[in-house]
């Protein structure tokens, strides 16, 4: 059965209700976090709270409760095994439709979770690359917030699937910020180029795992413009994302990308992610 958290009780989806005035359903004034647990240990869990409470600080919206109890019992709950958590905080609901809110207001917590592939258990090539298109970035200006406002993501998403491909990269000003639910990186010698983490795009927890990892194992990186030129151009162009970690694109807007098949830079990187995982599931990482 899928059990579900709504507001302090674990109940059955089917059975789990939520007000028609809910500010999240009427607004999409509301949070949330995807967070991937493996055998009921949560990937990047503390990174990923730590940035859900800078969307609620931001929106103001006033809670913390014991995530990592409520997300723990939730998989549990679900049987324990690899598991995609959702965990949304709306505003919450007054019994009726108004722009104003009152700060006071108690919020709808919702999570709820789904089964998923361990793709490092699975391994290098196991991952399927994928074909990207490019598309204006016509999302407002706090992306760094990471909100349910989704349907310019979902729309132009669509876009991308409509032309054969799977992730739509967005471009503001002549810059590449990031994808419909990932971010981007290009590689040229053996140097992994990343935009800067601003409120144009979301701080995502698998960039900065790309990011520690390549210092670790001396990997060199900038955090810095990359215009469609520099894009196309590139040896390499990855996305990332917590239930995929590394992924390589070898295709954006028709053209090849490199040789046309996933880069060794890639290819370490996702290892240096399987590596982390193995050290995260026997107990010696701190996640
Ligand atoms: N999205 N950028 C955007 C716009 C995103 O929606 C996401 C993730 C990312 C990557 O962030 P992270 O590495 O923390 O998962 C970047 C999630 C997975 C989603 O919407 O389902």
């Amino acid at each position: 059965m899928n059990i579900v958290y709504l507001n302090g009780v674990f109940q059955p989806a089917s059975e789990a209700r939520i007000s028609v005035f809910d500010r999240g359903f009427l607004f999409g004034d509301s949070v949330y976090e995807v967070i991937p647990f493996y055998q009921g240990v949560g990937f990047r869990l503390e990174a990923h709270l730590e940035r859900l409470r800078h969307s609620l600080r931001a929106v103001r919206i006033h809670t913390e409760l014991d995530w990592h109890d409520i997300l723990q019992e939730l998989v549990a709950q679900n049987g324990g095994g690899n598991m995609s958590v959702y965990l949304q905080v709306s505003r919450g609901d007054v019994g009726e439709r108004s722009h104003d809110f009152d700060e006071a207001m108690a919020p709808t917590v919702f999570a709820c979770c789904q089964p998923i592939a361990n793709i490092y258990t699975a391994g290098t090539a196991k991952v399927q690359p994928i074909k990207a298109i490019v598309t204006a970035d016509v999302r407002g200006h706090r992306c760094d917030i990471k909100s349910t406002c989704l349907q310019s993501n979902i729309m132009v998403l669509q876009q991308a699937r409509s032309q054969g491909a799977s992730e739509a990269l967005q471009v503001r000003d002549g810059l590449l910020t990031e994808g419909t639910s990932s971010n981007l990186y290009v590689v040229r010698q053996n140097v992994i180029y990343t935009p800067k983490l601003s409120s144009e795009i979301l701080g995502g927890i698998t960039r900065q795992l790309v990011l520690e990892l390549a210092d670790e194992h001396g990997i060199q990186y900038q955090e810095t413009d990359i215009d469609y030129e520099q894009l196309l151009d590139a040896d390499e162009v990855w996305i990332s994302s917590s239930t995929r970690a590394v992924v390589p694109v070898v295709e954006v807007d028709g053209e090849i990308i490199g040789d046309g098949e996933p880069g060794p830079l890639w290819a370490k990187m996702f290892q240096l992610f399987i590596d982390f995982h193995h050290t995260l599931m026997t107990g010696r990482g701190d996640g």
